[in-house]
């Protein structure tokens, strides 16, 4: 699968690894980027003519189809959005931010990819990269429904790999620890640089691989867990958030 002369749906391409794939996408020769973003005044893009803004929020069926529809020539999805509240589970103060978090996480990319099949995304060119995470395999109690909601999206990159198996759309899991942006402002260092994300995962979808832990320290981190899954576990269920 080659980036050059591809035509690309982004989501939350306006900052963060987003932000990134942009740039990388570019860099490689794609043909188009459909800039996915929920803000329009969130963004601040290179004046390139390869480049689209269009409204998506995951959490807005009514966008989602509009999206899909505008973007119907792209052959490569890129599932990129997501949202962590990272309050806890039973201490969280309401369901709100789990909720929050399986819509951009879950239904939100799963609405999204169902409504791109009659797109070039189904065929044997094309190809559907997820930005899952480490916690998809290991929990953080701290961040516990974040982490059930990339775990389902695990799942649902499976499914839809073993769906689309026949069509030839080549599906690719992405699964970072902690990166330099907002979202993992408040997670320990080191941390990955977005840029080394974005360029490891289309790495991998240009090599036809359909797993990548970018940069060594996502390596690092799957080493540990395929070594022993349970003290990786035990590890991370020592950031728990108290119960008020
Ligand atoms: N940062 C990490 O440590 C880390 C680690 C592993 C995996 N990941 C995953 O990598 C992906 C990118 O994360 P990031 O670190 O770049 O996060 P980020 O800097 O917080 O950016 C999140 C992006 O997702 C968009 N977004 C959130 N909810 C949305 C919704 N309902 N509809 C449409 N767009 C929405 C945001 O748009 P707005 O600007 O409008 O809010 C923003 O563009 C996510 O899937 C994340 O779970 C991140």
């Amino acid at each position: 699968m080659k980036i050059a002369g591809a035509k690309v749906l982004l989501t939350g391409a306006n900052r963060g690894i987003g932000r990134a794939f942009v740039d990388e996408l570019l860099r490689r020769g794609a043909g188009k980027v459909y800039l996915g973003v929920r803000n329009a005044n969130s963004q601040s893009f290179p004046d390139d003519p390869r480049l689209e803004v269009i409204h998506l929020d995951l959490a807005d069926t009514a966008s989602i189809l509009a999206a899909a529809a505008k973007a119907g020539d792209a052959n490569i999805l890129i599932n990129n959005a997501g949202f962590m509240a990272g309050t806890g589970g039973i201490a969280a103060p309401s369901l709100d931010g789990a909720r929050q978090e399986m819509e951009a996480n879950y239904f939100g990319p799963l609405q999204l990819t169902r409504a791109m099949k009659d797109s070039p995304v189904f065929s044997s060119s094309g190809a559907i990269v997820n930005l899952l995470s480490f916690l998809s395999l290991a929990t953080i109690p701290a961040a516990g429904t974040y982490s059930a909601s990339k775990s389902a999206a695990l799942a649902l990159t499976r499914t839809v790999r073993a769906e689309l198996k026949a069509k030839g759309t080549l599906v690719v899991a992405v699964l970072p620890v902690q990166v330099d942006t907002e979202m993992g402002a408040g997670l320990p260092e080191p941390r990955l640089k977005p840029s080394e994300v974005a360029s490891d995962a289309l790495d991998a979808l240009e090599a036809g691989e359909e797993e990548v832990f970018p940069g060594q320290l996502s390596k690092n981190a799957a080493a540990g867990f395929k070594a022993n899954p349970a003290a990786v576990q035990a590890q991370l269920s020592q950031y728990v958030r108290p119960i008020e």
